[in-house]
């Protein structure tokens, strides 16, 4: 599973064994319920004065939680069409001090209680919830057995001599297109006199928060049916990179006007010019099948990067060739951008300028 993890917070500092753990109890989870290495989750840990505006908008509770689950919600894109392999489950943002409180109040520490916020926020957005008592208890079960497998279950922990843990259930999960409550981050800045200019900031960060989660809930909706057929196989056509030199996979998928996919990969050599971008190598294969100019409607190139994956200059100028009106930028974690050839090669230089 990709895990994309930020501590967006500088009110306690959280160790890196913390962190570690974090990431583990995750995978922990991953692993039971044999989640595809391209799942993908984001985690944040924010500060209380943060995860108070977002309890605030989001649940209507006028109170810091201690960890909240945001469900991207794929459910409306029909089955038939597949969707791409990989899946974007949602966002988790967890207050880092609370999780230092209650890791205190429980007497069993930051690690454990991290682990135990994470694992549990992570359940919710695979389904799991506790509304009712058979629930919880499944919900427990699933719980101890993540902690378990990286060693920090109730059972490791009485082991240890530590207290009890008294067993708490966190936030219920979100789901950003049903749930969302219009409301004002004002509210923070108001209630903390004295505390002005910080909860001024936080109120910024929640807004920053806020914003984020719903451009991606937008992004998964906006995402049709041709966007996630063709990253579909563009990521899959990565895997075969061949980037000895690199490492950097980058992948390619193009439609044709007759409804043809082809794709490709990144090519590299040890005379580096003689390198071929996934974009060549997709247009290279369609043109070897026959694909003439004008007829390929859409390319959609993607690879790991933060932002979507920019086509370099020479694929630009191949993408005009072959006359490509769009051109859709993307990267593993779905983020993803149409651009008209227009846009991406102004000027572009033409047979026509010669002929
Ligand atoms: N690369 C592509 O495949 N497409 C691009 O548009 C930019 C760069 C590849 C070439 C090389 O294998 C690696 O990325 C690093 O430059």
């Amino acid at each position: 599973m990709i895990i994309n993890l930020s501590d967006d917070q500088d009110e306690v500092k959280i160790p890196k064994k913390a962190i570690t753990l974090l990431k583990k109890g995750l995978q922990a989870v991953a692993e039971i319920h044999g989640l595809s290495e391209k799942t993908e989750v984001s985690v944040s840990l924010v500060s209380d004065e943060v995860i108070h505006v977002l309890n605030k908008n989001y649940r209507g509770i006028d109170r810091p939680t201690d960890v909240l689950s945001f469900a991207l919600d794929e459910a409306e894109e029909p089955e038939e069409t597949g969707g791409p392999e990989q899946h974007l489950l949602g966002d988790i943002i967890i207050s880092a001090e609370t999780a230092v409180r209650q890791g205190k109040e429980y007497g069993h520490g930051l690690n454990r209680e991290l682990v135990y916020l994470g694992v549990h926020s992570l359940l919710h957005l695979l389904g799991y919830d506790h509304m009712n008592r058979d629930d919880k208890v499944k919900m427990r079960a699933e719980e101890e057995k993540a902690l378990q497998k990286i060693s920090l279950s109730q059972e490791d922990l009485d082991q240890d001599g530590e207290d009890a843990d008294p067993v708490h259930f966190a936030a219920t999960v979100i789901n950003l297109a049903s749930e969302k409550k219009e409301g004002t981050e004002d509210n923070v800045a108001a209630s903390k006199a004295g505390k002005k200019e910080k909860a001024e900031r936080s109120g910024k960060k929640a807004e920053k928060k806020d914003r984020k989660l719903r451009m991606r809930q937008n992004d998964v909706k906006r995402m049709d049916k041709t966007t996630q057929g063709l990253l579909k196989k563009a990521l899959k056509a990565r895997e075969n990179a061949y980037v000895p030199f690199s490492r950097f996979k980058v992948g390619a998928a193009l439609l044709t006007k007759e409804g043809d996919v082809f794709t490709g990969c990144n090519i590299e050599n040890s005379s580096f010019g003689l390198t071929v971008c996934a974009e060549r190598t997709a247009i290279f294969t369609a043109a070897s099948n026959g694909v003439r100019p004008g007829e390929i409607s859409v390319l959609l190139v993607v690879a790991d990067t933060d932002d979507v994956t920019s086509p370099c200059g020479a694929c630009r100028q191949v993408m005009a060739e072959f006359e490509i009106p769009i051109v859709i930028m993307a990267n593993i974690k779905g983020d993803v951008r149409k651009i008209s050839l227009e846009e991406l090669l102004p000027f572009g230089f033409k047979a026509a300028d010669f002929s």
